[in-house]
């Protein structure tokens, strides 16, 4: 015990630019020491509810001509559940397939592709690493990223892998449509004009996290990503049929199944924050499983995070009344702040 030297092991396994996909490549059976959650944090839950109707997230098509419909659907999952899942949206599943496979294809790819982009650097718009907060965090998660931050400011397609490149930006501009969509509805939703969230720049920044959870030799005994809340105003999930995402609630922990076609749609901080609680940004893990490997790609939604660029939210003043005051002051949002706000939650 005495002996155990974590930072010594985080920069042996940060030195193999490999992260854990890595280390399953060269063998290896049980789980190194960094990844072990400690006995005392490993509480065991109530297990997951069994899914049925009430018990599993809603899902809302989109492709429904019935707009006052959908639109009272994505109310009542933003406000009650915080998360969604949409099917109907429009991006064609020969695109999702093509972006899991790529994404695959990178973190089982070749070293010399991987190492080159091996960065933490807060700046940079494309890197790949092994846990972004591997020297903050007490518990090593069970999973390897790739990064890309694809707008304001999209990189050279140069600056993308090979293997994910024709995907990516193939992706990246259809989940940015359906990302407008959803804000158009969630603006309906809130009882504003569809173009708010838009006109107050909650799309402005679209980063992707192509995250890989190679198959766990000690799953029960490890967490592939610790339980979080996204720190923007919206995530855009693509998970494969791998499963092991979990949403938090009433004190449980609740799969999120994985629905063939359909994105996955959360509420983030931010937005909880400019609706006045009237949009509820929910904790969410995703647990390590002896399967797989398991591919998901976030997207996020901020606003511009330029360095540099400010910005002040608050909540929305058509949504305050003295019945509902507001909840939060006014928030500067900045890219270093945005970095920060993850590594104090330790997404
Ligand atoms: C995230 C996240 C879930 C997943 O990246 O914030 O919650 O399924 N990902 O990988
Ligand atoms: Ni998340």
């Amino acid at each position: 015990m005495a002996t155990y030297d974590r930072t010594a092991e985080l920069h042996a396994l940060d030195a193999t630019k490999t992260g854990v996909q890595g280390l399953v490549a060269s063998g290896c059976t049980s789980l190194p020491r960094i990844f072990i959650v400690p006995p005392d944090k490993r509480i065991p839950l109530p297990p997951a509810l069994p899914t049925s109707a009430c018990t599993s997230i809603p899902v809302i098509d989109l492709s429904s001509p019935d707009r006052k419909q959908v639109v009272k659907e994505v109310l009542r999952a933003s406000s009650e559940w915080g998360f969604l899942q949409v099917v109907g949206h429009g991006v064609p599943q020969a695109v999702m397939d093509s972006m899991l496979d790529a994404v695959r294809a990178f973190h089982e790819g070749k070293f010399e592709e991987k190492a080159w982009l091996y960065s933490r650097e807060p700046a940079k718009a494309v890197k790949y690493y092994c846990n972004f907060d591997l020297y903050q965090s007490k518990v090593t998660n069970w999973r390897d990223t790739l990064y890309c931050r694809m707008a304001p400011d999209p990189p050279t397609p140069e600056e993308l892998p090979d293997s994910c490149r024709d995907a990516l930006l193939m992706f990246s501009k259809l989940v940015m449509e359906l990302g407008n969509t959803m804000f158009g509805l969630l603006s309906e939703a809130l009882g504003l004009g569809p173009s708010y969230l838009i006109d107050i720049e909650c799309n402005q920044g679209q980063i992707f996290v192509c995250h890989y959870y190679p198959p766990c030799p000690e799953p029960e005994v490890a967490i592939g990503t610790s339980q979080h809340s996204d720190p923007g105003f919206l995530t855009i999930l693509l998970q494969d049929c791998t499963g092991g995402l979990q949403i938090h609630r009433d004190g449980q922990w609740i799969d999120v199944p994985p629905v063939p076609g359909a994105f996955i749609v959360n509420i983030g901080d931010l937005l909880q924050l400019i609706s006045n609680d009237k949009f509820k940004s929910v904790e969410h893990r995703v647990l390590a499983k002896n399967a797989g490997p398991r591919v998901s790609v976030a997207c996020f939604f901020s606003t511009n995070l330029h360095p540099g660029s400010t910005r002040l939210y608050e909540p929305i003043k058509e949504l305050l009344s003295d019945r509902n005051p507001p909840l939060y002051r006014q928030t500067l949002v900045t890219s270093e702040g945005f970095y920060s706000v993850f590594l104090h939650k330790g997404a």
